[in-house]
C-alpha cells in the first residue's frame, strides 16, 4: 500500500472551482466509481464536501495508468495532478466543470466491496444500513443531515452566548428519581448494591444552579429514557436545555422564539414570523384534538354533541352520556375517499380505540351515509350545515363515551389524511406555543394523579388555592413548542418556595418518607432561597429531523438506536463475563424463554 508521504491535501474534493483551473493540486477520498474507456480512466473520488474527477489518459504513464485501472469502489485514494476544464461538462455537478489531471496516484488502502452501494438512491433495508453505518455514513445524505445538526449546535452556542447564557455541565451518573419515564441503571462497584441512574433529563440541576446564581444556563444535555421507541424517540437522545431566573414565561417564550429565528435563518435561510401563536391546550384539543397541532393544514375537528342529543343512532347515543360526538369535515374529496378507502380508515382510528368511524359521502346523485337514516331530516341538516357541508365533501364522525378517545381518533385521523391526500407542503415550518396545560393527570395503572409535565411546574397561579381540593382543574405554567405537528421542546416556570413543593408532592400523593429519600436535597435547597425561574428544552435531534424534512430521527444521529433500543452495529446491549458481575455483586435471574 502506498503511503502519503510527500503530498499535503490542498483542498477538499468539492471545494474546486474553475478558479482552480491551471493549478497544481492534491486531493484525497473515497473512489465512488471507475470509468475505464482503456486509454481513458475516469476516476470519481468522494469526500464529505462532494466529488472531483481524477482523469487519466494516452499522455498519463501507462504504469499510472494501469494502477487507475487496478482500483475499486471505496478504495482510499490521493492524486495530485492539475486541475483542468473537463471536455464534458456535468452541469448536475457543483465541480462538473473541472478534473485532477493526476500525475501522482498514492492507493492508501483497498476496500472490500460493500454490502450495499453508496449513493442516496440505495434502496436496502434499514437494518442493513444500521448494522453497516460507517458505509452508510459515508452517503452524502447521512453527511448533509450530521453537517446541519453541526451547524444547528453551534448557532445554539453562539446564540445563547451572545444573550448571556453560561453552559454548564451536570453529571450523567445521578441519583435515580422515578418519574414520568423509566431510568437507565448503572450499578457502582464500590457501594455494592447501590445504583446510578443516567439522567432523563438535568433537570433537577439546573434548577439548583438557578437557586446558586447563575442566572442564565444552557447545555447541549444527552438524556436517557427507558421508554418505548417510536419514530421520533430514541433511549438516549440530545437536549439544548435551557434554564433562566426571574423570568415569567413571556420572556422564556421570547428568549426561544428569538433562537428559532435566528437558527432558521443561518441554516435555512428561512425566516420564520414572531412571536409565534400561543394555543391554550383546550383548544388544542377541541379543533386538533392533538397537544401538538399540525397547523399547516385545516380538517379541523367540529364538536356536533349538542345537535345530536336527541338523535336515534345507538353509537351516538351511548357516547353522549358522558362523551362526545366530534367530525372532520373532508372537502371536495369524495371522489378520493371511496368507500373502500373510508372502510381502511375506519379501522385506521380503531388503533386509536374508536369504535367506529360514521361517515357520510355528498358525491351528488349517489350520496350515501352510514348514520344519517337514523337522524331526522332537521338533524341532518343541522349536522350539515354546523359542517358547510357541500357537494363532494366526506364527512367522518367519531363518538365515543371517552372524550380523549375522539380526540385521539379523529386528531391521528387528520393527520393520515393529511398524508393521503397530499395536503402537506415542502419547506413550510409552522410553530406555535402550546399553553395553559393541565398541572395533572390521572394515572389508571397508579390510580392517583401523576404530574403532566414533572412535579416541579408551577400550577397556574390562579389555581394555588384547588391544588389539593380539586387537583383535575389546575392548570401549569407549562408550555410546549410545537412545530408541525411534532413537539419540538417543552418547559415551564418552576416552583420556587419549599411550602408549594411539598403540596406538590402531597397533591401527587407521595408519602413524606419518599419525598425526603429522593427530593430531601431539592426541598434543603429551597431553605437557602430560590429565585423564581423557569426554562425549557429541546429536543435537538427532533429539531433537526423537522428541519430536514425527514420522517425518522434515527437519519439525524450518527449512531442510533432501534425498535428495541439496541444498535446494529456493535450489538449491543450484550451479556458480560461473570467476572464483571461478580465485581457489581450482581446475580442474574434471568426470565425463563421459550423455545
Ligand atoms: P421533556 O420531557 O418534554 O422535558 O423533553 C424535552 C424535549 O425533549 C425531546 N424528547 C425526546 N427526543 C427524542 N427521544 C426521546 N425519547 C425524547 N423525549 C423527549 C422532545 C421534548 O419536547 N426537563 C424538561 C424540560 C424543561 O422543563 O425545561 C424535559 O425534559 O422534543
Amino acid at each position: 500500500m502506498d503511503t502519503m508521504q510527500g503530498l499535503k491535501r490542498t483542498k477538499y474534493c468539492g471545494d474546486f472551482t474553475v478558479a482552480d483551473i491551471g493549478k497544481q493540486a492534491v486531493a484525497c477520498g473515497w473512489v465512488q466509481n471507475v470509468r475505464d474507456k482503456g486509454m481513458l480512466v475516469f476516476i470519481v473520488l468522494r469526500d464529505r464536501t462532494g466529488v472531483l474527477q481524477l482523469a487519466f489518459d494516452d499522455q498519463s504513464e501507462a504504469a499510472l495508468r494501469e494502477k487507475a485501472q487496478s482500483v475499486h469502489s471505496e478504495y482510499v485514494l490521493m492524486a495530485q495532478g492539475v486541475i483542468r476544464r473537463r471536455e464534458s461538462v456535468n452541469p448536475k455537478l457543483p465541480t462538473g466543470e473541472l478534473e485532477l489531471y493526476v500525475s501522482d496516484l498514492r492507493i492508501l488502502a483497498a476496500a472490500q466491496t460493500p454490502p450495499f452501494e453508496i449513493n442516496d438512491r440505495i434502496n436496502v433495508k434499514e437494518e442493513l444500513r444500521l448494522r453497516y453505518r460507517y458505509l452508510d455514513l459515508r452517503r452524502a445524505e447521512m453527511q448533509r443531515n450530521l453537517m446541519l445538526r453541526h451547524q444547528i449546535v453551534k448557532v445554539a452556542h453562539d446564540y445563547f452566548d451572545q444573550n448571556g447564557f453560561l453552559e454548564i455541565e451536570t453529571p450523567n451518573l445521578i441519583r435515580s428519581t422515578p418519574e414520568g419515564a423509566r431510568d437507565y441503571l448503572v450499578p457502582s462497584r464500590v457501594n455494592p448494591g447501590c445504583f446510578y441512574a443516567l439522567p432523563q433529563s438535568p433537570q433537577l440541576y439546573k434548577q439548583l444552579l438557578m437557586l446558586s446564581g447563575y442566572d442564565r444556563y444552557m447545555q447541549i444535555a444527552r438524556c436517557f429514557r427507558d421508554e418505548d421507541l417510536r419514530a421520533d424517540r430514541q433511549p438516549e437522545f440530545t437536549q439544548i436545555d435551557v434554564e433562566m431566573s426571574f423570568v415569567d414565561e413571556e420572556d422564556v417564550m421570547t428568549v426561544n422564539e428569538g433562537f428559532i429565528k435566528r437558527v432558521f435563518q443561518e441554516v435555512l435561510r428561512i425566516d420564520i414570523p414572531t412571536p409565534f401563536l400561543r394555543m391554550p391546550y383546550q383548544q388544542a384539543m377541541e379543533r386538533f384534538g392533538s397537544d401538538k397541532p399540525d397547523t399547516r393544514f385545516g380538517l379541523e375537528l367540529c364538536d356536533l354533541s349538542d345537535l345530536l342529543g336527541e338523535c336515534s343512532f345507538a353509537p351516538f347515543q351511548s357516547a353522549l352520556a358522558t362523551g362526545s360526538v366530534r367530525a372532520i369535515n373532508v372537502k371536495g374529496a369524495a371522489a378520493q375517499l371511496t368507500r373502500k378507502k373510508i372502510d381502511k380508515l375506519a379501522e385506521f382510528v380503531k388503533t386509536y380505540r374508536a369504535k367506529g368511524l360514521a361517515y357520510t359521502r355528498l358525491n351528488g346523485a349517489e350520496e350515501t351515509s352510514s348514520f344519517e337514516k337514523f337522524l331526522t331530516e332537521q338533524e341532518k341538516q343541522a349536522v350539515r350545515e354546523r359542517l358547510g357541508a357541500q357537494a363532494g365533501d366526506v364527512l367522518l364522525l367519531v363518538a365515543d363515551a371517552n372524550h380523549q378517545v375522539v380526540f385521539d381518533s379523529l386528531g391521528a385521523l387528520r393527520c393520515e389524511l393529511a398524508q393521503q391526500l397530499d395536503l402537506l407542503p415542502k419547506g413550510v415550518f409552522h410553530f406555535l406555543w402550546v399553553t395553559e396545560f393541565p398541572l395533572f393527570e390521572y394515572s389508571e395503572e397508579e390510580q392517583r394523579y401523576v404530574a403532566k409535565h414533572h412535579p416541579f411546574t408551577h400550577p397556574a397561579l390562579a389555581d394555588l388555592e384547588k391544588l389539593e381540593s380539586d387537583p383535575g382543574s389546575c392548570h401549569a405554567r407549562a408550555y410546549d413548542m410545537v412545530l408541525n405537528g411534532c413537539e419540538v421542546g417543552g418547559g415551564s416556570i418552576r416552583i420556587n418556595t419549599l411550602e408549594l413543593q411539598e403540596r406538590m408532592f402531597r397533591a401527587l400523593g407521595l408519602e413524606q418518607e419518599v419525598v425526603q429519600e429522593r427530593f430531601g436535597f431539592l426541598l434543603d435547597a429551597f431553605r437557602y432561597g430560590a429565585p423564581p425561574h423557569g426554562g425549557m428544552a429541546y429536543g435537538l435531534d427532533r429539531l433537526v429531523m423537522l428541519m430536514l424534512e425527514l420522517g425518522s430521527i434515527r437519519d439525524v444521529i450518527a449512531f442510533p438506536k432501534v425498535q428495541t433500543a439496541s444498535e446494529l452495529m456493535t450489538r449491543c446491549p450484550a451479556p458480560v463475563d461473570q467476572k464483571s458481575l461478580q465485581e457489581l455483586s450482581i446475580r442474574l435471574e434471568l426470565p425463563q424463554t421459550e423455545n
